[in-house]
């Protein structure tokens, strides 16, 4: 949740969604682990009464914690933070660490022992990804016996269906069951595994996922990444809902990250924040030249491979930049680097996270490309639209709900969008864009257009409001 911790675009929406539900007079209580990664600097932490020494039994092991309060950023969002060193107190929030699969289990067993210890009886139990998937089968297998749930219903949100959470079936004994494994995926318990994700796609009362095209896309081969047939079975009980932005912490109208700001009456901030970027990222001083930005996790999703292979060609044959802030596999960041060296002041790659410098490539860039093979939903070509920075980006989840291909006659749409995830579609997309930009006519409009679009949480969180009610029969 952002600020408190990130990895990429769940945090953003894990922290714009539970403030907009807190906004709209809900009583949200969201727990997050304490992470290591969490810098305290200037956040309140303060103890939670009757929870500031808590004793879990997780199978064998015994493991004492604490619950705390916060709130989010500047907000008036609660936030309870899941306080166990032995457990969260590590150098990354996602580790390959033998007992990952007891951190999470730990944050489900205590999201819902919080829930007791108040006395706390949600409406709607919103769970998201696989590191809460048990909680649905916890509430239906373990917990059913409680009246303080029984009117709660739990809904599991997949923000990317490629972590699944799978552990080997010898964590049986960790998983607090008692008499219940039989809730678990029988063929999967015999062939050695425990899929989080799995058990709570057949557990949870409602499954969404982050965008209506992902929503369906999930329910095919392509991209069900082995759970489409579970998802199918579900039928209605599939729901895509886009993702919202968080207009307060990006728009370049009020930014605070960056060294001018602008607005669609006045663009004049826009060509500063381009000159500054290329001074602080070492490219040319060149402003007319095209300017394309890549901020990303570096995973197989987000396409890189493609970008390796039609980039530098590309890169021979037109005039146009390229600045890239990421990391992740190290294949991935060799790419980069290996272009950096043979493209000097055009192409610069900025490996780690810097949330400033994402700010600026968002502002600076004329461009913003994401080729992904998949994308739930994505944030960036949504960051991309209000910044005036026109997203490249392949046809599929979020990106084809939230980008419009431009055409040229009837001066509408947002972006450029390429279908197959092939070398041709992204050349196509490439040449397509450089060749917008050089069309002083076109150029103009394409921008306006998308920074015209409206992708706030006011709109977006409302539709969850809608679903949660429906669910809990509180239309
Ligand atoms: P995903 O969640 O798959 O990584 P999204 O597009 O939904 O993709 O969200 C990515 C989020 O993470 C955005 O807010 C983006 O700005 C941010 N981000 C990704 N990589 C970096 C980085 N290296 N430095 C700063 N922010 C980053
Ligand atoms: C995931 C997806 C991304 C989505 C984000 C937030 O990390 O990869 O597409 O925008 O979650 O829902």
């Amino acid at each position: 949740m952002t600020p408190l911790a990130k990895t990429g675009g769940l945090a953003d929406v894990s922290a714009a969604l539970a403030t907009y539900l807190h906004g709209a007079g809900h009583d949200v209580r969201t727990l997050i682990p304490r992470y290591k990664r969490i810098d305290e600097a200037g956040v309140d932490i303060q103890p939670v009464k009757g929870m500031s020494d808590l004793s879990l039994q997780l199978g064998p092991h015994k493991v004492r914690c604490s619950i705390e309060k916060t709130l989010l950023g500047d907000s008036k969002t609660p936030i309870y933070l899941l306080n166990c060193p032995d457990a969260y107190g590590r150098d990354s929030i996602y580790t390959d660490d033998g007992d990952e699969h007891l951190r999470f289990v730990l944050l489900s067993q205590a999201a819902i022992g919080m829930c007791q210890q108040m006395n706390f009886a949600p409406d709607i139990f919103s769970c998201h990804d696989w590191q809460s998937a048990l909680v649905p089968l916890y509430l239906k297998a373990t917990h059913a016996w409680d009246k303080l749930f029984s009117a709660t219903r739990s809904v599991l949100t997949i923000h990317n269906i490629g972590y699944q959470g799978m552990f080997s079936a010898d964590v049986l004994g960790d998983l607090e069951l008692a008499g219940a494994e039989s809730f678990l995926h029988q063929d999967d318990l015999n062939s050695g595994v425990i899929n989080f994700l799995k058990t709570g796609i057949l557990y949870a009362d409602l499954v969404t996922t982050v965008s209506p095209t992902y929503a369906r896309e999930i329910l095919g081969d392509e991209y069900g990444m082995g759970l489409n047939g579970l998802l199918q079975q579900r039928g209605n009980s599939v729901v895509g809902i886009l993702n919202g932005v968080d207009y307060d912490e990006w728009n370049p109208a009020t930014d605070k990250h960056l060294p001018a700001n602008y607005s669609p009456d006045d663009m004049r901030g826009k060509a500063i924040c381009k000159t500054k970027l290329l001074a602080e990222l070492g490219l040319d001083a060149n402003r007319g030249r095209p300017l394309l930005g890549i901020v990303s996790r570096l995973a197989g999703q987000k396409g890189i491979d493609l970008i390796e292979k039609v980039v530098p060609r590309m890169l021979s044959q037109r005039d146009f930049a390229l600045a890239v802030l990421g990391s992740g596999e190290s294949r991935f960041e060799q790419v980069f680097e290996w272009m950096q060296r043979q493209f000097p002041g055009r192409v610069t790659f900025y490996r780690g996270y810097n949330n400033t410098l994402a700010h600026w490539i968002e502002a600076g860039a004329d461009i913003f490309l994401m080729p992904s093979r998949y994308e739930p939903c994505g944030l960036n070509q949504m960051y991309s639209l209000k910044y005036g920075t026109v997203p490249v980006v392949r046809e599929t989840g979020g990106l084809a709900d939230s980008v419009e291909q431009f055409d040229a006659e009837s001066a509408t749409g947002t972006g450029v969008l390429f279908r197959d995830y092939d070398e041709t579609g992204l050349e196509w997309a490439i040449n397509r864009v450089l060749d917008l930009y050089a069309d002083g006519k076109s150029w103009p409009k394409l921008v306006a257009n998308g920074m015209a679009r409206d992708y706030s949480w006011e709109r977006q969180g409302a539709l969850y409001v809608k679903l949660f009610r429906e669910l809990s029969g509180q239309q």
